[in-house]
């Protein structure tokens, strides 16, 4: 029998890329973690990592590889805290069953650390209630992030979060006073100072709901940042390096970003094989594994506008076509003249056109985010949700901070739009992005999540929109009733469209 010496802090199921880094980290920030993994390959891996990174120090081994997960129980303090970093879906509730067989008590506290479905950690926490604590973190920042800081969104009972507090807000990035992110490489030379990228956002499924909507965002973002390029590509014929270069000066000014950044190195890298760009040598079939999609659907079925996520979605969907769209590209004919420019003046206004769309996108986030705390009982903390996605997460941006501003004015913001300074910086800047749908549509090149974006301003800013001739339809198809402008709001009427004198009904 194994001793129960609990001579760790934390234990970690999965230790793949994320799961290693993550335990690194958190063996940076002085914790001892307990590291299993079925293969056992990537425990050596990690244990050889540590030894790599600290070979003075090797004696007082911070991770210790179990060959069991009651071995890694026995190791750790109670209430055990084990992180799980293993695909989502059925995976996750294996484990669970497995800890629970292996000897988990109804204390310990699992959290899953994956891209899991908002609704299976709802399930999830339901389900195991009498056998464990399940606890959802959703992790964004990719390896890296893991490694040196990433932004965590905890959501699930608010005891087990206090005891995972400490180590979250010690391992997460962190951002100085002024929102800057404060970066760090270096293994062993963790950042102790600055406000920390994770805060807790509300019971079971709060975390990854949060963490959904990011990546929802994060589709959004990229899309936009593609159909600029597309857009540069094409119209002013300039090369992804000239691309690179341009983005590199945009990311010194509102658009400053971790996409808009990592964009501008993508740009400016030959492939090593040919020398040609490498963006120009990659298959333009976009991948997606779910959570943009997810994002788009939950609005959706909550009835939230967010047709610039979706279209991301869609966008991505259409790229994968392509054999159709080989053939299509010969048989369909669109508009090949592309319009006489002045390049300083479309480079302006395809720079406006992106920071006015991206506005809109994270309000379109938001809003989802505000809906769904209605429909899940959530009382969500958009404050604090734009404060810890300005550091270690993908969709890291400056104006996360005017967001944070924006809501701590005022909490109650039915939309980012409405506060004084979105709805100045777009009243600055949508010329740009008018400019840039002219262009695209005149040029015949693709733009959607930009045509999307200015719909959605133009749309819910307008006070009057044709959605009573819909009523109308709806009503003479269907007598789906409609209510009147000139009565009051529940009323409903009907008209007999086909009757003689087309007389109307009040609805009971
Ligand atoms: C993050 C990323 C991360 C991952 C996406 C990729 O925040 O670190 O969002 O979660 O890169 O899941 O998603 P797609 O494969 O759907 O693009």
């Amino acid at each position: 029998m194994v001793n129960m010496i609990q001579d760790c802090n934390i234990g970690f199921i999965g230790l793949g890329v994320m799961g290693k880094n993550l335990a690194l980290n958190l063996a940076d920030h002085g914790y001892r973690v307990a590291g299993f993994d079925l293969d056992t390959k990537k425990v050596e891996d990690v244990l050889s990592s540590e030894i790599a990174e600290r070979p003075t120090d090797v004696e007082k081994a911070r991770i210790i590889g179990c060959d069991s997960l009651k071995e890694m129980l026995d190791h750790l303090a109670t209430p055990r805290v084990i992180v799980l970093l293993v695909p989502a879906g059925q995976p996750v509730d294996d484990v669970c069953q497995n800890l629970i067989q292996a000897g988990l008590e109804p204390n310990d506290i699992v959290v899953d650390c994956g891209n899991s479905q908002w609704t299976d950690t709802i399930r999830r926490e339901a389900e195991y209630k009498h056998q464990l604590k399940f606890f959802g973190t959703a992790v964004s920042g990719g390896e890296v992030g893991a490694r040196f800081g990433p932004s965590l969104m905890p959501g699930g009972d608010a005891e087990s979060w206090q005891y995972l507090k400490p180590m979250w807000e010690a391992v997460s990035a962190k951002v100085d006073e002024d929102g800057k992110p404060i970066e760090t490489r270096t293994p062993g030379k963790p950042i102790f100072d600055g406000e920390p990228c994770t805060a807790y956002l509300g019971p079971n499924g709060a975390g990854h709901y949060v963490k959904m909507v990011h990546n929802g965002i994060e589709y959004a973002d990229m899309q936009l940042i593609c159909e600029a390029y597309h857009l540069l590509r094409s119209i002013l014929g300039y090369s992804p390096k000239q691309i690179g270069k341009l983005f590199e000066k945009w990311n010194q000014g509102v658009l400053n970003s971790y996409l808009v950044e990592i964009t501008a190195d993508i740009l400016q890298q030959d492939d090593i094989k040919t020398g040609e760009p490498l963006v120009d040598l990659i298959l333009d079939s976009a991948g997606q594994k779910g959570t943009g999609r997810w994002t788009a659907i939950s609005a959706t079925q909550m009835g939230v506008p967010a047709g610039i996520i979706s279209e991301a979605v869609y966008s991505r969907a259409l790229s994968t076509l392509t054999s159709q769209r080989y053939q299509a590209a010969s048989t369909l004919v669109g508009i090949t003249d592309l319009a006489d420019v002045n390049a300083e003046h479309v480079e302006a206004s395809i720079h406006d056109a992106l920071y006015s769309a991206k506005i809109c996108a994270y309000a379109q986030g938001f809003q989802i985010m505000r809906a769904a705390q209605a429909e899940y009982d959530w009382k969500l903390n958009f404050v604090d949700i734009a404060k810890i996605w300005r550091g270690g997460c993908i969709i890291r941006a400056s104006f996360l901070q005017k967001i944070a501003d924006a809501f701590t004015e005022e909490p109650e913001l039915d939309n980012l739009l409405l506060s004084d300074y979105f709805a100045d910086q777009l009243e600055e800047r949508q010329v740009g992005l008018r400019n840039s749908v002219v262009l695209a549509a005149q040029s015949g090149i693709p733009a959607p999540t930009f045509f999307s974006a200015l719909a959605y301003f133009d749309g819910y800013r307008s006070e009057v929109l044709p959605a009573n001739l819909l009523q109308a339809q709806r009503d003479y198809f269907g007598a789906h009733t409609y209510e009147r402008a000139d009565s009051a709001r529940g009323e409903k009427f009907h008209t007999h469209w086909q009757q003689e004198g087309r007389p109307e009904t009040q609805v009971k």
